[in-house]
């Protein structure tokens, strides 16, 4: 089958798209597939690309890969595939369009808007062909931090408390926000508690701050500006205090019932990873860009994580209850917080997670018995079934 690997894209996490992506291209086996590497550029265009997975390694914050979009861009146009397997065309508007070929499975890898959020699944729709991971209304919803919740929620799934900022409510009426801010940091004994500011769509910790204390009106605007120049819709949410964080993979089945990793357990649903645990170092206050991907950080990731079996198993229990409550389809990793008490909240879930070297996904299932090259060739065969 020809795969056209879909990579950088429009977002603030372009960078780490292209290093997931140079792990990826690595590890696909070109006895089994043809691959067709396509970059977004920051700007939108779409390239083709070497593909040389050395290119895309990440270095330094100032070194970090990008798609170059020199040259000629590409535009997509639907296969129509007389068959119904319409694939995906790529031609060039440079000089006279030149056809580059249908493909059988489009695998988008790329993080945060305009790739993870629906958005390019719609169009992979429109144009009749398939992709691997969730589907528009799933990845939409795993995007959005305040949806979440809500979807969440409604599936009994324990979350933090938390308060939606919009840019135009706080330009509006900035009193009133401070207010419900109050509101949701009061712990009802009259101490304030601390407070996350995240961007609602964002990723890799881009735009996060941490406010101690909501009454202190400068840093909570520093935090909010912070955050609106990742997104309009922010998410004002309770800091999990004293907790641990805990990361879980889900993966699909194949039709035929093979899970692949053979330690998923068997049975109907998806199979799930062992977890692993985040242990932020000391110069970090909280797991952010830097710790989640420059090399020679403190921050240590323990897999399998240690917790007690019990607390293992509802791990991969609710890691699967919420991929079923969004919908996804073949990968997602789960966010948890082991609270002080031993309860699990559900922190977040990521429909195309991080592929880096240093990214828990792959290393999770790793440690579950499904090697980097397996769980490539899984993903790839789940979007073909
Ligand atoms: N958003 C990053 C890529 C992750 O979740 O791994
Ligand atoms: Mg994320």
């Amino acid at each position: 089958p020809r795969v056209a690997v879909v990579f950088g894209g429009r977002s603030s996490e372009h960078a780490i798209s292209c290093v997931t992506a140079g792990s990826v291209l690595a590890a696909i086996d070109p006895e089994a597939y043809e691959v067709v590497p396509v970059g977004i550029a920051p700007d939108g265009r779409w390239v083709l690309e070497s593909g040389d997975p050395e290119r895309l390694r990440i270095t330094t914050p100032d070194a970090l890969p990008a798609v170059d979009a020199g040259g000629a861009s590409l535009s997509l146009a639907p296969g129509g595939d007389p068959d119904g397997r319409a694939g995906l065309v790529v031609t060039d508007p440079g000089s006279p369009p030149r056809a580059l070929g249908e493909v059988d499975v489009v695998f988008p890898l790329l993080h945060g808007p305009w790739g993870e959020d629906g958005t390019l699944q719609g169009m992979l729709e429109m144009s009749g062909v398939r992709y691997v991971g969730a589907g528009v209304l799933a990845s939409a919803v795993g995007m959005d931090k305040a949806y979440l919740k809500v979807v969440l929620r409604d599936a009994g799934l324990p979350v933090m408390p938390s308060v939606t900022v919009t840019r135009a409510a706080w330009q509006a009426d900035a009193a009133d926000v401070l207010g419900r801010l109050r509101g949701l940091a009061d712990d009802g004994a009259g101490a304030r508690r601390p407070v996350f500011v995240k961007p609602a769509r964002g990723g890799s910790s881009m735009g996060i701050a941490k406010v101690g204390d909501v009454t202190d009106t400068d840093a909570v605007r520093r935090a909010l500006e912070g955050a609106f120049e990742h997104d309009p819709k922010v998410l004002v949410e309770l800091a999990a205090e004293g907790a641990r964080e805990v990361e879980c993979g889900v993966l699909d089945r194949l039709p035929d019932g093979t899970g692949g990793s053979g330690a998923g357990g068997s049975g109907a649903g998806p199979e799930t990873s062992v977890p692993a645990e985040v242990l932020v170092g000391d110069d970090h206050d909280f797991y952010d860009f830097e710790a989640k991907y420059l090399p020679e950080q403190s921050t240590r990731t323990v897999i399998p994580a240690d917790l007690d079996p019990a607390l293992t198993a509802r791990v991969r229990t609710l890691s699967a209850r919420a991929f079923a409550a969004v919908g996804c389809e073949g990968l997602a990793r789960v966010d948890f917080f082991v609270m002080p008490d031993g309860s699990l909240v559900v922190n977040e879930i990521n429909t195309m997670p991080g592929f880096t070297p240093t990214s828990m996904f792959p290393q999770m299932w790793a440690a579950t018995g499904l090697s980097y090259p397996d769980l490539v060739d899984r993903l790839i065969r789940l979007a073909l079934a």
